[in-house]
């Protein structure tokens, strides 16, 4: 019922922001600074335009997309997101589990209050982001947890050597740890669906949300002060322990956060499988370059790599666009986690059948029977002559 009104994934933000928790809902929605790099994520995708062709007769078109040696089904997954299961009860293992259903790739976060053992046995995870440390034996024992648990891909986030500056969540007196306010308590009598459904049942049935995967001690999220301290030690994390993650794990590795052709090459000679062209969904570095202006100069350098992008994707025409432009695959962030928020696993997969049927009706009229024909030729020139 909930559902109903939403024709497409932009639309479950101002849903969700009546069910959430004013200081959630700007967690998940804002950005850094100005927001230009937010802004420029959309806006960059908003100048590229289109040219259909016509009379293909295509009655049906394939989607599906195969990467790392696996055929997923749309050629989008979930980007990895923080604190998901403040957002949605058991927030981490609703997406991980409707993407799987759906036949989508979902990357758990290292910054989940849900353990990497448990949403991979309930939420069947294959892939893990991690933050990892300047400190070789933790980033080993960490590629060691994650092999014990059967992950696959590891999405190593590369551009958080501090956290941004977020201004929103500094006004709203959100963080984690989350500490316990009058404001916080006005906002829930406001939002009692959301307490009841998400707070509520979360402190029942584990108690309070701690952070399980963090590249360090494990601690309370919510109450303890220890991880955002220890997390300080992430500045120090350079190529060289990227290079320890990459001789020690055994799966694909992939390099999240890069916007600068000379790091899509030192990621190359890393041996990395596949990176992922992002600004962190202009969360990290304000008037960073948007994922999608970055990606024809960063694709050059990234050879036999995986080429993946992430930031501001919100339509059908936006997947295609950046297929166009050399990347292999997509990912998606806020609005599934806004999904969630609404619906939980209803809410999720009615975004990927959303999302999917926009890039079915596109391909139709651009006359592509599958992904290989989205080539260049797809773009008017003036749209490529402009950036
Ligand atoms: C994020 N992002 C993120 N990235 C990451 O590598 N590890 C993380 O823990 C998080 N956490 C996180 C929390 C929330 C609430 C958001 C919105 C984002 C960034 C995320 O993976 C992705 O790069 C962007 O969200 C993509 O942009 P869109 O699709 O949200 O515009």
């Amino acid at each position: 019922r909930r559902l109903r009104n939403i024709f497409n994934i932009g639309e479950f933000e101002p849903a969700a922001r009546k069910r959430l928790p004013r200081g959630v809902f700007s967690y998940i929605s804002g950005s850094v600074e100005t927001g230009a790099a937010f802004r420029a994520n959309r806006s960059d995708f908003e100048d590229i335009r289109l040219v259909p062709r016509i009379l293909a007769g295509l009655a049906v078109r394939d989607q599906s997309r195969t990467l790392f040696g696996k055929t997923w089904k749309h050629p989008f997954g979930i980007s990895p997101m923080g604190l998901s299961a403040l957002t949605a009860y058991d927030g981490d293992i609703v997406l991980t589990r409707s993407a799987h259903e759906c036949g989508i790739p979902a990357v758990l976060s290292a910054t989940s209050l849900i353990s990497l053992e448990r949403v991979a046995k309930e939420g069947h995870a294959r892939w893990f982001q991690a933050y990892l440390p300047g400190d070789d034996a933790r980033v080993t024992g960490m590629v060691d947890r994650l092999t014990a648990a059967n992950y696959d891909t590891l999405v190593i986030t590369a551009d958080v050597p501090v956290a941004g500056n977020r201004e929103d969540s500094k006004r709203d007196r959100f963080g984690a740890p989350m500490k316990p306010s009058l404001d916080l308590a006005l906002q829930g009598v406001v939002r009692p669906g959301w307490v009841m459904g998400t707070m509520a049942r979360t402190l029942m049935n584990h108690g309070m949300p701690h952070f399980e995967n963090a590249d360090v001690e494990r601690g309370p999220a919510i109450i303890s002060k220890n991880v955002v301290r220890s997390f300080g030690g992430r500045g120090t994390f350079s190529w060289r322990h990227a290079a320890i993650a990459r001789e020690r794990w055994k799966g694909r590795l992939v390099i999240k956060g890069v916007l600068s052709p000379q790091d899509a090459r030192r990621a190359r000679e890393l041996g990395a499988d596949g990176i992922i062209v992002s600004n962190h969904g202009g969360r990290q570095l304000d008037y960073a370059v948007s994922a999608i202006a970055a990606l024809p100069a960063v694709k050059a350098e990234a050879g036999d790599m995986a080429v993946m992008l992430d930031g501001g994707v919100r339509r059908g025409s936006d997947v295609l666009k950046a297929i166009a432009l050399g990347a292999e695959f997509v990912f998606v962030g806020r609005p599934f986690l806004f999904a969630a928020a609404v619906a939980g696993d209803d809410g999720v997969k009615h975004a990927v059948s959303l999302l999917a049927a926009e890039i079915d009706r596109d391909m139709a009229m651009i006359g592509a029977p599958s992904l290989d024909a989205i080539t260049p030729d797809i773009l008017a020139e003036n749209a490529l002559a402009r950036r």
